[in-house]
């Protein structure tokens, strides 16, 4: 039996996706089990591009089940046109596609509410993917959600939502925003509802009947650890558990069951949002990266900003996750500079020559932190086509071999390019 998670160590967009196909093909599961639709996991597979928000990355495998755990917070309308667009990819999802009935819904007013936090917080502001996560997060744990389950009793949602605008509506009048009308909500949500009831079922049985069974079974972080509610640089972070252990919860799997732990992380370091970032660079280094990378956010298309490669981070979210293996993303997309750095650690003004580290630091002292570098010599030499790590520039090797050393745990795959087959295994 495997259980694997793959899980963010950045803030997101590590190119978990793309690890999460590559890793599918025979695991009889693959499961969702946090964040929501501000997830966009892109694959580049034989059956096309996908960049999908909700739906787990084992739909293009044949006979893989894809689980939606009861940690997802489900937008019906992206859901909806998601599996469609699956579907017309030529890729089969009829039975494959299980959604706990504990999953809790975005409604309407949530991302309403999230945009009037977003304008009154001002320079303040988070910096959302704009999906309403805060408010249906908060709605979740003020015991205030409306889930799957209370779709299947007309009475009882009926009740729910009329609680609810009560609450909602004032504060929309407040902002002089328009009132959300009950009947309207209701009938879009029931007609959304219709179209997915059939997945609707509590999958927690095909995950048992999978682990008696020592099928393998991937679980499919979104967000990355540094977004963490918890951990990550609050308030500049997400509203869920985007660690390992948040899977466990998720998807309601023993903790002991998770085998492996696959973190994924970029060669360099890139953050969509507001927030603190300290490697961060605003010069014509950081463009190169972002016209490099391709560093636009599936989500919301923003460019995201760029840096290099943060150790002292991608350590602590290691040992936090307990990784057992590294993913190393992107390293093409480092080919084309002379000197590559990496940060060790964090100088504070005032306080010596002592190194910080991040977990000793909240987000806004984290801002005045200045990072540490150690050089490395870059190798300019295009890495795309290469499938062995003895094929990789002995540069390109050694900086392999440092990220390994920094942040102590083993690379077991090298990423040189979107396709499913642009991976290097290591080992
Ligand atoms: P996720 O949210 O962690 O799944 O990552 P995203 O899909 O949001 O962002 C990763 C982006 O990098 C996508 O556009 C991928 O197609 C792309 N990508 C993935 N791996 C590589 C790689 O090794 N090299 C390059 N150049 N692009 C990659
Ligand atoms: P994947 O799974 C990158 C960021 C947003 C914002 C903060 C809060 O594709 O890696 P939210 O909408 O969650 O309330 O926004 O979190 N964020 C992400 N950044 N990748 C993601 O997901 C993200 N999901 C949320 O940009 O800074
Ligand atoms: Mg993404």
């Amino acid at each position: 039996m495997s259980v694997t998670a793959v899980v963010g160590l950045q803030w997101g967009d590590e190119a978990k996706g793309k690890i999460v196909d590559m890793l599918s093909p025979g695991v009889e599961i693959v499961a969702r089990f946090n964040g929501g639709d501000n997830a966009g996991h892109t694959v580049v597979n034989s059956y096309g591009t996908f960049k999908v928000r909700l739906t787990p990355n084992g739909f293009s495998s044949p006979g893989t089940l894809c689980v939606i755990g009861p940690g997802v917070v489900v937008n019906l309308t992206t859901l909806i046109g998601e599996i469609d667009q699956i579907q017309q990819s030529g890729i089969d999802l009829s039975g494959r596609l299980w959604i706990s009935p504990r999953c809790h819904l975005v409604m309407p007013y949530h991302p309403l509410l999230e945009s009037i936090y977003e304008q009154v917080k001002g320079l303040s502001r988070t910096g959302t993917t704009k999906r309403g996560m805060g408010p249906v997060f908060a709605d979740k744990v003020s015991y205030n959600g409306i889930r799957f389950f209370d779709l299947s009793d007309n009475t009882l949602f009926s009740g729910k939502l009329r609680l609810q605008l009560s609450i909602k509506n004032p504060i929309f009048e407040a902002f002089g925003l328009q009132p959300l009308d009950y009947d309207q909500v209701y009938q879009e949500i029931m007609q959304l509802y219709a179209q997915v009831k059939d997945c609707v079922r509590e999958p927690f049985g095909v995950v048992q009947e999978a682990l008696r069974r020592d099928g393998s079974i991937l679980l499919e972080g979104a967000q990355g650890a540094l977004l963490d509610n918890n951990w990550g640089t609050y308030p500049y972070c997400t509203a869920s558990i985007t660690l390992a252990g948040g899977a466990s919860a998720g998807l309601g799997i023993a903790p002991r069951l998770i085998t492996q732990v696959v973190g994924v992380a970029k060669a360099y370091t890139t953050r969509v949002g507001a927030g603190p970032m300290p490697t961060e660079l605003s010069d014509s280094t950081g463009e190169t990266i972002q016209k490099a990378g391709l560093e636009y956010g599936t989500v919301t298309g923003r460019p995201r900003r760029c840096g290099w490669l943060d150790a002292e981070l991608v350590r602590f979210t290691s040992q936090i996750n307990g990784v057992t293996e590294l993913a190393l993303t992107k390293l093409d997309v480092l080919d084309g500079l002379e000197t590559i750095k990496i940060c060790v650690g964090y100088h504070r003004a005032q306080t010596g020559d002592r190194l910080w580290h991040y977990w000793e630091l909240d987000a806004h002292r984290l801002e005045e932190c200045r990072p540490v570098y150690i050089e490395m010599p870059g190798w300019l030499k295009p890495t795309v086509a290469v499938r062995s790590f003895a094929g990789l520039p002995p540069q390109a090797q050694a900086y392999v071999r440092k990220v390994e050393e920094l942040v102590e745990a083993p690379v077991r795959y090298v990423s040189v390019g979107p396709q499913r087959e642009a991976t290097i295994p290591i080992g």
